[in-house]
């Protein structure tokens, strides 16, 4: 008894050592911030608050002279490492307080290495695979001198028609902050001093994936419950995974513009959550409060800014016009000013800037574009690559195929498969379908046409040399999709249809009678209902990055086995959306006996002679392809689904094991995913809500039992802003392969 008493108390002291080291190291900290603060003059601190995009290569000494005098305190789109260090040499060695600067970059799915794209890589459920792509991105950013990257993107997004919708994990909160949590613990590692990490930024605070229509910037309108119960917890993980940096969004929330949300940006990010980082606004959102008319001129929209909790202003400047004069005229306590600088030193000390400022300028030719790295993201793209469609088991194609036409504007184009922000790859370095398709077949077997110029090419001119081809061959494989500059910002489509005509060249190839295999690539789900007639298989490889050649390649012919589920609902139409798996259950749910397709209804049919229920007469009321949905070269069973208890108190848990098997004939990854449903609350509850979920490979045959376990926490939300509950009653969960099946329970909260 002894024995385990002194091991106690040995925990009990390291515990308070700890803690009380981990408080020390805090003060040491602060002490070493406030102690610049101090020595700073007002125009000094402001400066600390200005980003501006570099312009080094076109006017260094401008930019010099600007350092020199303490004007700025960040860059970004800085990517050549002498210039970072002549900058920092001039911030250190020139300036009066030689406070270094901390260069921000968009490196979003990766820097030179490109990952597939954020929503690509949400669809392999894999937060292991995002925190390890993540470090490599930071490891060949910081290589150059990026010590700040804005990344991750953790905005809910249910409308496809959103062209950013590609930058982001998808529509659902747990997959989300699940994914952007990884993604911040591999960009920022354990130490940020390390030269293989970067601050991550969360961004963008809030909501900005709910804009109206999908059009970018758009007004946002949302409940209190939507926003908490939805748009939120993402961000309330990053701040729970360290995120030293956020982004304010552009659009408005409610009529409040996101960078000027003292609520979010103070009263909850810092006083509720307790972040104690920096939060930068987002490209000259600042100023842009004038035209949402929430500012009068662009001195009082740096008031709100500043008074919200904006610490840094990027790329405009109405901090810097204005601030010391809004200072002087009291207008703005000088202490709103120390804070936002605290906040700023503080990351810059973390990320060991004073320290250590300079980066070794020939590093980067050590660090980029490794064989692990390009490993790593061919792994990223099989896993990301979500089989849709497999009429026949026609997938897997067989590598003693005699012959395979591959065709379209996407088999063979280096820059469009690496998708949006990839500023710093190098299209050199991808690997297109063709080129590995070939290599796996031999050129002989493979025959080419790319039948369009691009995605939005609406020429029918090379069809019939396409046509033919496909005559010739004995299975046809179409690359079709969209170009990058078609997703990411300020690229939403109301129309989210194929472009161009590759729907016809797709039914065209089709009337050959040889079996189309269609490899879709887009930054968002395509409304592709068109072409399903006309394929016998569809993979949705998203824009694959780099390596998307040999991941499509070896999922086409089954070297790998596909696994990747969809982390977006896939509207039939953009009049569909926004459409989601979460959605409420309305009074008159839609279901098949209530609605008539509209191509069926009757002449003259009476008014009140169709279903009165929620549905659209022409596409229904349910997503051409649902959320988690995803087919594999194997089957999987799920049974012996058992709860622990099917009831628990409000503060307990249970725990719920099933059992999957594979049924199949090769071994591949299942992800098995949980949902409850609250059946009765306060407020309307979603019909279900992912709460849990689990990827496990297994052999053929082979069943392996899985365990979740679900506490009343899981099931709280919010019944308004600030009334987060956690209701008895009854409930109901499923655990299956896709959002719309699975055995299931009931269960209660006593
Ligand atoms: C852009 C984007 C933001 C990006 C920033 C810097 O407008 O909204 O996501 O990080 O400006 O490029």
């Amino acid at each position: 008894m002894k024995k385990l008493a002194y091991i106690l108390l040995g925990i009990a002291i390291l515990s308070a050592c700890t803690t009380s080291s981990h408080r020390d190291s805090n003060s040491v900290l602060e002490s070493k911030v406030d102690s610049v603060l101090a020595k700073l003059t007002l125009d000094e601190k402001i400066g600390q608050m200005m980003q501006i995009s570099s312009y080094y290569s076109s006017d260094a000494e401008k930019l010099k002279e600007l350092v020199r005098k303490g004007a700025i305190g960040s860059l970004l789109n800085e990517v050549d490492p002498k210039a970072v260090n002549d900058l920092q040499r001039v911030a250190v060695e020139e300036s009066t307080h030689g406070i270094p600067l901390i260069i921000g970059r968009d490196v979003i799915h990766g820097f030179r290495t490109i990952f597939p794209i954020p929503l690509g890589q949400a669809a392999a459920w894999n937060p292991e695979i995002v925190e390890k792509s993540s470090h490599v991105a930071a490891t060949e950013a910081r290589s150059v001198g990026v010590t700040w990257t804005f990344s991750p993107m953790i905005d809910v997004a249910r409308d496809p028609r959103w062209g950013r919708v590609a930058e982001g994990y998808g529509e659902d909160p747990l997959l989300t902050s699940t994914l952007g949590a990884a993604a911040i613990k591999g960009y920022q590692g354990n130490n940020l001093t390390n030269s293989n990490t970067m601050a991550a930024c969360a961004k963008h605070f809030a909501a900005y994936g709910a804009v109206e229509a999908g059009r970018d910037y758009n007004t946002v309108i949302l409940s209190d419950q939507e926003l908490r119960n939805v748009y939120l917890p993402p961000f309330k993980a990053a701040v729970d995974a360290g995120a030293v940096t956020f982004m304010s969004a552009f659009n408005e929330i409610n009529g409040v513009p996101a960078t000027g949300n003292k609520l979010l940006l103070t009263n909850v990010l810092r006083n509720q959550w307790g972040f104690n980082g920096f939060v930068v606004s987002d490209w000259s959102s600042v100023p842009e409060m004038v035209r949402h008319g929430f500012a009068t001129d662009e001195a009082h929209s740096a008031i709100i800014a500043a008074e919200a909790g904006i610490d840094m202003e990027m790329s405009s400047d109405a901090y810097a016009l204005n601030l010391a004069q809004l200072v002087k005229e009291k207008k703005i306590s000088e202490e709103v000013i120390n804070n936002a600088v605290r906040n700023i030193l503080r990351v810059k000390f973390q990320l060991g800037l004073f320290d250590n400022p300079y980066v070794d300028e020939t590093l980067s030719q050590r660090v980029m574009a490794t064989d692990s790295a390009m490993a790593l993201a061919q792994k990223a793209a099989e896993e990301s690559i979500v089989m849709l469609k497999n009429e026949n088991n026609t997938l897997p194609l067989s590598t003693s195929i005699k012959r395979v036409a591959v065709i379209g504007p996407m088999a063979n184009d280096r820059y469009e498969q690496l998708g949006t922000w990839i500023f710093d790859g190098d299209t050199n370095l991808t690997i297109t379908p063709l080129h590995s398709i070939k290599k796996l077949l031999g050129n002989n077997k493979v025959l080419f046409s790319k039948a369009l110029t691009h995605s939005r090419d609406n020429s029918t001119n090379s069809f019939a040399q396409a046509k033919s081809m496909a005559k010739s061959a004995d299975a046809v494989v179409v690359f079709i999709g969209e170009e990058s500059i078609l997703s990411g910002e300020a690229h939403g489509r109301a129309n989210i249809d194929l472009p161009g005509s590759q729907a016809q060249l797709v039914k065209e190839l089709a009337s050959t009678g040889k079996p189309v295999i269609a490899v879709i690539m887009a930054g968002r789900p395509l409304s592709i209902g068109n072409i399903m007639p006309y394929t016998s298989a569809i993979l949705y490889a998203w824009h694959p990055g780099t390596m998307g050649g040999p991941a499509i390649a070896n999922v086409l012919f089954g070297v790998t086995n596909p696994s990747g589920k969809l982390p977006i609902s896939f509207p039939r139409s953009g009049g569909q959306c926004p459409i989601y798996y979460a959605k409420k259950n309305s009074g008159r749910p839609a279901d098949y006996t209530n609605w008539v397709p509209i191509d069926k209804i009757p002449v003259r049919a009476p008014q009140t002679s169709l279903g009165n229920t929620n549905h659209h007469l022409d596409d229904g009321f349910e997503p051409l392809f649902p959320f988690g949905f995803g087919l594999s070269y194997t089957t999987f069973e799920y049974s012996d689904l058992s709860l622990s208890s099917e009831k628990m108190g409000t503060n307990g848990a249970i725990t719920l094991s099933v059992t999957i098997t594979n049924t199949g004939k090769t071994g591949g990854y299942e992800i098995a995913q949980l949902y409850t449903h609250d059946v009765v609350g306060s407020i309307t509850r979603p019909v279900k809500e992912l709460k849990g979920f689990a990827k496990i490979w297994l052999d053929a045959g082979e069943s392996k039992s899985i365990e979740f376990t679900l506490s009343a926490s899981d099931l709280a939300f919010y019944k308004s802003w600030s009334e987060q509950v956690v209701e008895p009653g009854q409930f109901r969960l499923w655990v299956g392969g896709n959002s719309t099946t699975g055995l299931t329970q009931q269960f209660s909260i006593e």
